[in-house]
């Protein structure tokens, strides 16, 4: 047959309906996949909360992608959001802080809120104080409740929780964080992803990784040795990951060992893919990214904050250059296609009211649990009212509200109840309340090294005037003490841990002139207690407690409720004795070392032996209850054996209560350098007033493990093991010791 031009146009014409035929049913196909894909492709595992991906579908719409489209989902698309492929029917994600509650609406291209009257939430208690509540069940309610209102706000990842160690009590974030204790942190830190991920939406675990101080948070290196890195800093992300399934991560802003966290192989690539198997994506802090090749190299997939280094311009130059293969761009699209068919596989519940009754009352069921009581020496706690008739209340923290302020992400919260409102309302017409101010927030033009500015620290003395008459006057004096989000902020650390603002000068002033004055610590950091130890008989320390806070402290203060709260972090006597400070390795320059290594919060105060003003998991209840025996249920194990320890708790007081039993474990022949004592097991149990409890807890073998780095892995070594259990790590009430064979 010959073969003539109009013969090859036919053929040329023909191939090219049939190629677009072929590419039409492609791309739909792709699309239908990813609408379908959700029941099918990443149906979340309700009981372990991880997600089954269907590559092959996230193969077929990479299949069909353009290099084009691919790069515009790796930077972030406005303020908030990054891009989805449109013409696949792919939406973009949406991202919201966290971690307290669903921040407000911001302009898409600026931090500039929209001013709507539709995007309030509920504020939930803050970090520290979820921690104070030592019960992963409220984590688990928190991450619930937040995770529904985001899905409810039409967001798909959370930018929380936020996991970073309380490693010094000047870190502006601490009450962002959670504890000073890896295992607390990590226990609380799944549930919360857990509640969150069940509801459709994303988690992002954040700051991956070090991220210990605000004061040049930006530029500081940080260094460390790797046991410290793996056995403090490390675990609540690795747990996040490993049992938690966190679909997300963010990068820190600091850099680690020399490379910024957001281009770092040893953190993104070795230890987050590799060893833990992290399938979801990393984004940056905003404004975190530094560098295109090593950064898109290096394992980050989503530049978030700046559109400057992951371009569709640098981006592709870079990968036509050969300097980034196709298939590592591929490889961060089927990462973020993954975490997109999930977030969308579940509808936005049908109940579209955020902040409802129920997240009301795990904000309140939080606050409750967090509330710590720290001492209590002439019982005039709990308040009694049929004695009590007349109550002085004072300092600015009983009106103030704490939802926003400061740099960073706050909640425009639906409601606050302060802690005035809430006495008011369960004291009604039982005593009468007065309320004086004590003290106002004022700050010096001082601009601090960050965004915050410095507080001022002289008393007013005619508010505090104004505070003594009206204590006199009471029968009791109860004041809301602390710092306020202005004073604790993003951005920036505080300077010292003097209470601002002359509240030492009030709380002296008052409890001179009424013996029964509580002193209520609204703060989410450590602050110094030692002028207000020294002169009132009662202190409770309540947080930044969220919309419900002052319902909470009301009811603990009142006795409608039993306190339950302990100490996630140590509060020292003085600044200097926490180990950063102690060693001067803190906050650096250009770099910081962790020269304290594992010492970190308690582990440093039990093992040099220093005594602290209150100590980590210190916390009281307003019954008796002792510990009347410790005991195990074998006395030698293998490495794959788990201890199961046995106490039993006697309520010998005159109310009901609560204790969080704390297991600490002391190496009695270590091989290598150890702490004093490492908390490995807790449980919170309530025992009615006369009842005897017995609590079990676990303590798998190979917790007991330390990093051998030599070996680069988990080991545990032979030998004997003692257990102690108390209600502090200050305040062992029995123990017993086990052999590991
Ligand atoms: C913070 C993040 C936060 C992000 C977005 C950053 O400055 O470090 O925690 O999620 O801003 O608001």
């Amino acid at each position: 047959m010959k073969i003539n031009k109009t013969m090859i146009n036919h053929h040329k014409e023909w191939f090219g309906k049939l190629f677009l035929f072929v590419a039409l049913i492609v791309i739909s196909s792709a699309f239908f996949a990813f609408k379908g894909i959700g029941k099918a492709g990443a149906a979340p595992d309700k009981l372990t909360g991880s997600c089954l991906f269907n590559e092959t579908k996230i193969d077929s719409i990479i299949a069909v992608m353009t290099l084009e489209e691919k790069i515009e989902m790796l930077c972030g698309n406005g303020m908030f959001t990054s891009a989805g492929v449109e013409r696949l029917g792919i939406p973009e994600l949406k991202y919201a802080d966290g971690p307290t509650g669903i921040r407000e609406e911001l302009e898409r291209n600026s931090w500039k809120p929209m001013g709507l009257t539709t995007d309030s939430a509920t504020f939930f208690p803050t970090g520290s104080a979820l921690a104070a509540t030592w019960n992963p069940d409220m984590a688990y309610k928190f991450g619930t409740g937040i995770g529904e209102e985001a899905k409810t706000r039409g967001k798909d990842i959370l930018l929380a929780p936020a996991v970073n160690i309380t490693r010094t009590p000047l870190n502006g974030r601490t009450f962002e964080y959670m504890s000073e204790d890896p295992y607390l942190n990590s226990r609380l830190t799944v549930s919360y992803i857990k509640g969150v991920q069940n509801c459709g939406v994303a988690a992002c675990v954040k700051h991956f990784a070090a991220n210990n101080q605000e004061t040049n948070r930006g530029s500081v290196n940080v260094t460390m040795d790797e046991r410290t890195l793996r056995e403090i800093y490390l675990p609540a992300f690795k747990a996040a990951i490993e049992e938690g399934h966190a679909l997300t991560v963010m990068s820190a802003y600091n850099k680690f060992r020399g490379v910024y966290c957001g281009e770092n192989d040893y953190l993104l690539n070795q230890i987050l893919r590799k060893e833990w198997n992290f399938q979801g994506f990393v984004m940056s802090d905003w404004g975190g990214t530094h560098s295109t090749v090593n950064a898109a190299l290096n394992g980050l997939e989503v530049e978030m904050g700046t559109k400057e280094f992951f371009t569709q311009k640098k981006l592709s130059e870079a990968v036509k250059k050969g300097l980034i293969p196709v298939s590592v761009i591929d490889e961060k699209v089927r990462r973020i296609l993954r975490v997109n068919l999930y977030v969308h596989s579940t509808p936005t519940p049908a109940n579209t009211e955020v902040s409802t009754p129920e997240h009301n009352k795990f904000a309140y069921d939080i606050a409750l649990q967090s509330i710590v009581v720290l001492k209590n020496t002439t019982n005039t706690l709990p308040i009694n009212l049929s004695k009590v008739k007349s109550i002085a209340v004072i300092g600015d923290n009983a009106t103030h509200k704490h939802a926003i302020g400061g740099f960073g992400a706050g909640v425009k919260a639906r409601y606050e109840i302060t802690p005035l409102q809430g006495l008011q309302s369960k004291v009604g017409n039982k005593a009468s309340i007065s309320f004086v101010k004590g003290y106002a927030p004022k700050f010096s033009n001082k601009q601090k090294l960050g965004f915050g500015r410095e507080p001022e620290y002289t008393a007013d003395a005619a508010l505090i005037k104004e505070a003594v008459e009206a204590a006199k006057k009471a029968d009791i004096a109860i004041i809301f003490a602390g710092n306020n989000h202005d004073v604790e902020t993003e951005a920036t650390d505080r300077t010292n841990l003097t209470l601002p603002f002359g509240q030492d000068d009030l709380i002296k002033a008052v409890t001179a002139v009424n013996k029964r004055t509580i002193v209520v610590i609204v703060a989410g950091a450590p602050v110094d207690l030692n002028t207000t130890n020294s002169v009132a008989n009662s202190i409770v320390w309540s947080w930044f407690n969220g919309s419900q806070g002052g319902n909470a402290v009301a009811d603990i203060l009142l006795g409608n409720a039993e306190p339950s709260g302990k100490l996630p972090f140590t509060l020292p006597v003085k600044l200097e004795d926490s180990p950063a400070h102690a060693l001067k390795a803190y906050p650096g320059d250009s770099a910081v070392n962790y020269a304290e290594g594992l010492l970190v919060g308690y582990r440093w105060f039990d093992t040099k032996n220093i005594k602290p003003l209150f100590g980590f998991g210190h916390g009281l209840s307003y019954t008796k209850i002792d510990f009347t025996s410790v005991t195990t249920d074998k006395s030698t194990y293998d490495h794959a054996e788990k201890v199961i320890v046995s106490v039993k708790l006697k309520n010998n007081g005159l109310r009901d209560g609560f204790e969080t039993v704390q297991l600490y474990v002391n190496d009695m022949n270590p091989i290598v350098f150890k702490a004093n004592k490492e908390l490995k097991a807790f449980k919170k149990v309530f025992v009615p007033v006369g009842k005897e409890t017995e609590v079990k807890l676990e303590i798998p073998v190979e917790n007991l493990a330390y990093y051998n780095e030599a070996a680069h892995k988990w080991t545990v070594s032979s030998g004997n093991y003692k257990i102690f259990a108390g209600a502090s790590s200050q305040d062992i009430r029995g123990s017993s010791v086990i052999a590991v064979e």
